[in-house]
């Protein structure tokens, strides 16, 4: 198989590289592990219907397309899993004690260093495409509360394409866990869950605060939490994690 990461197309504007790049698969006009990566975005997006928001070309932004073999759309949250994991072995490359908060951001402490957006392509019981979107912030971060940058971690500038090849090469290197146990990439993903085992405050749709011990996700990928004995299992919709 061709590696992961071999056509990288620079954009300094775009949209959103995500859109982008599911407009070149509806045209055929894109290649199995091509990356399309952007200096800027005018309409980022995140998880939740959230935008991301572009601070500079600072930056790293972009969507890696490929064509998972052989995991059928019940099993996508494996790429999910699969890409939080390699983003902590990356940012370890850099000496960054970085950690994945539920369902996939990445944190530093109680800072959000980058996010990751994965829309699929599904065609009968494939998954036709997978546009891996991720959002790091390198050297720059948005005036948000909770939010930092690689520099801000280590004081060293690097250049976000940098930061690319290192996550290119783990993705490529990995891909054995990606494809081969559920339960042991379930389980590299639940050792770097943030706040294992900690007792944190929840909002649910109602918005309602109550509090909860993070016990680690189901196989589906849900948060599993423990209150009054009872486990209790929720997905993406249903719950959102709040910062101390
Ligand atoms: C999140 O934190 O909610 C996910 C953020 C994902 C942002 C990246 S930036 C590159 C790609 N293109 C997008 O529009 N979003 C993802």
């Amino acid at each position: 198989m061709t590696k992961l990461g071999s056509e990288i197309h620079h954009l300094s504007v775009v949209d959103s590289t995500n859109n982008y790049a599911a407009k070149l698969i509806s045209e055929g006009k894109i290649q199995n592990g091509s990356v399309i990566m952007a200096d800027f975005q005018t309409n980022g997006r995140g998880q939740r219907g959230n935008t991301w928001q572009s601070v500079s070309s600072e930056n790293l932004m972009f969507s890696l397309v490929f064509q998972p073999i052989g995991i059928t759309p019940d099993q996508q949250i494996r790429l999910s899993w699969y890409t939080a994991v390699i983003w902590i072995k990356c940012l370890h490359r850099f000496s960054i004690a970085a950690q994945i908060k539920w369902p996939n951001d990445i944190f530093v402490g109680e800072n959000k260093l980058g996010g990751i957006l994965i829309e699929q392509q599904i065609l009968g019981n494939t998954i036709a495409w997978s546009i891996v979107g991720c959002g790091m912030n390198v050297n720059a971060h948005p005036e948000l509360k909770n939010t930092s940058s690689i520099f801000e971690q280590t004081q060293v500038h690097f250049k976000p394409r940098t930061l690319l090849n290192e996550f290119l090469e783990l993705f490529n290197g990995h891909l054995d866990l990606l494809y081969s146990n559920h339960d042991k990439l379930k389980a590299d993903f639940e050792a770097e869950l943030w706040g294992k085992y900690t007792i944190q405050q929840f909002e649910d749709v109602k918005g309602q605060l109550w509090k909860a011990k993070i016990m680690g996700v189901d196989a589906l990928g849900r948060l599993v939490l423990e209150q009054n004995d009872e486990l209790l299992h929720f997905d993406l919709q249903e719950i959102k994690l709040k910062l101390p």
